[in-house]
């Protein structure tokens, strides 16, 4: 049956642009989800995270959240039709308000400010050892552990806590190195 939200005071911070399905494999790999992982989608749109993650990944259980009826209600069906209710659960509901304390995998594509916003829940909420992959946008302010460029979209991958715990001034230096690496 179909949860309705509380309308009233959700904030989009993204439109709905679906991931392309190879960079949605993109960042499933760079995550390296196997089946002790559980994804959860921050803003799942139409699932196509979701239910990549179960049926080519193998995950052991996947989560959305998505604001807008339409696509929420769709993503059930499509769940439904699947016949992967067991293992992929939606909410239409605010992704600020996610329990996200289970998730060993947090993929997002929102916008800077988007991912600014729910970068206090991230630290606060993540458990220790969970990814955090963002299409697109980076998460300002921290360090991400992998930085992909792949047709033309960028692909972040950031560690908690590493991201955001290391001393400045080690940093600064693992920058520099991977840099230095880099060239
Ligand atoms: C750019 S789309 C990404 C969809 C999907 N994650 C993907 O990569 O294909 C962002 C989605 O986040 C949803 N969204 C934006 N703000 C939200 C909020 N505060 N709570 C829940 N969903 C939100 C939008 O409705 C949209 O479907």
């Amino acid at each position: 049956m179909f949860r309705v939200r509380d309308q009233t005071m959700t904030i989009s911070l993204a439109p709905f642009v679906p991931s392309q399905q190879d960079v949605v494999k993109k960042m499933l790999e760079l995550a390296q989800v196997n089946d002790r992982d559980i994804v959860f989608d921050l803003g799942c749109g139409d699932g196509r995270i979701l239910i990549t993650a179960v049926k080519e990944f193998n995950a052991k259980k996947a989560v959305g959240y998505e604001m807008r009826d339409d696509l929420y209600k769709n993503t059930t069906l499509k769940i439904h039709k699947e016949q992967l209710e067991t293992r992929i659960e939606v909410f239409n509901e605010d992704l600020l308000n996610a329990n996200i304390s289970d998730a060993t995998v947090i993929t997002l594509y929102l916008t800077t400010s988007g991912n600014s916003r729910l970068k206090p829940k991230l630290s606060m909420e993540a458990q220790k050892g969970a990814k955090v992959v963002s299409h697109d946008f980076d998460i300002v302010g921290w360090d991400y552990t992998k930085r992909e460029n792949f047709g033309g979209h960028t692909i972040y991958l950031y560690m908690i806590p590493n991201a955001f715990s290391t001393p400045r001034r080690k940093r600064r230096l693992s920058l520099f190195s991977r840099k230095r690496n880099r060239n």
